[in-house]
């Protein structure tokens, strides 16, 4: 698909490692300003291509932009500052377990703002009201949240230096079906909250039912091939046989 303005533009890529090929001649444009999700079986090769467009994992050909930056062309201390446009909600939220919620939140504050004290304990206790903690829980450790809880604190850090693209790995696999639906409708609010900032969201995902829900496009990513990308609306209509196996799990 083409779009007006892409946040990721890839073309062949191609990325082996000894003489296994995980990406093969990859085309792939991601819209700026909209949530994006990418599926794919176990082993398609999705982590692989989340590291690349992180600048985290060199291709073997091919090129990758990022937000007009040309991958190739920048060195570990700007890759470094290059990084500095992701927010990232791992799977298992990946929180410091010795931090406070809002500890973890100040973290990337005290790291990479310039903000005083004062000013990232402010900030850091207003992100994490933004996504539904409040304060009583603000000085409580990742072991005193509940699972759902301690994602509104991963999604409150990786917010926290305003991300151009915020990434989303897994968020909801592991999750009962009423914290998913939280996690889903945090995703969207996220997004529909920095819109008038185009932060795009990239969602890699298992669970077609809450992508086709929450995206505005969908990628099926297959043995390192973007085999079907339909808006989101369309997706379901596919008439890929994988996509529609996958679909059908
Ligand atoms: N550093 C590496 N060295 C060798 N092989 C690798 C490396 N990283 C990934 N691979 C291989 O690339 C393939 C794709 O892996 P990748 O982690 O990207 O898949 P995935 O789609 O993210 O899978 P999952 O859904 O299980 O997370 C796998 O066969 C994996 O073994
Ligand atoms: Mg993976």
């Amino acid at each position: 698909m083409q779009f007006e303005n892409n946040a990721v533009s890839i073309q062949n890529l191609t990325k082996t490692f000894g003489d296994h090929t995980v990406l093969k001649e990859l085309n792939f444009d991601i819209p700026k300003g909209k949530i994006t999700t990418i599926l794919g079986f176990s082993g398609a090769g999705k982590s692989t291509l989340l590291k690349h467009i992180l600048g985290l994992t060199k291709p073997t050909s091919g090129s990758i932009h990022v937000l007009g930056n040309d991958l190739s062309k920048l060195d570990e201390v700007e890759l470094r500052g290059f990084r500095q446009n992701f927010g990232m909600l791992f799977q298992y939220a990946a929180l410091f377990d010795s931090l406070s919620a809002l500890e973890n939140v100040a973290f990337p504050l005290r790291e990479f703002s310039k903000l005083s004290k004062e000013e990232i304990t402010e900030r850091s206790a207003q992100l994490l009201e933004s996504v539904g903690i409040q304060k009583i829980s603000h000085k409580n450790l990742p072991s005193e949240l509940s699972g759902g809880m301690r994602k509104r604190v991963g999604l409150a850090r990786a917010l926290a230096l305003s991300p151009d693209i915020i990434l989303y790995d897994e968020p909801t696999t592991g999750l009962d079906p009423i914290t998913t639906k939280m996690v889903n409708d945090l995703i969207v609010e996220t997004h529909e909250k920095n819109s008038n900032r185009e932060m795009t969201s990239i969602i890699i995902s298992h669970d077609v039912k809450a992508t086709l829900k929450i995206s505005d496009f969908v990628a099926f990513l297959d043995r390192g091939n973007i085999i079907e990308y339909l808006p989101a609306k369309e997706f379901a209509n596919s008439t890929n046989e994988l996509v529609e196996q996958f679909i059908n799990l």
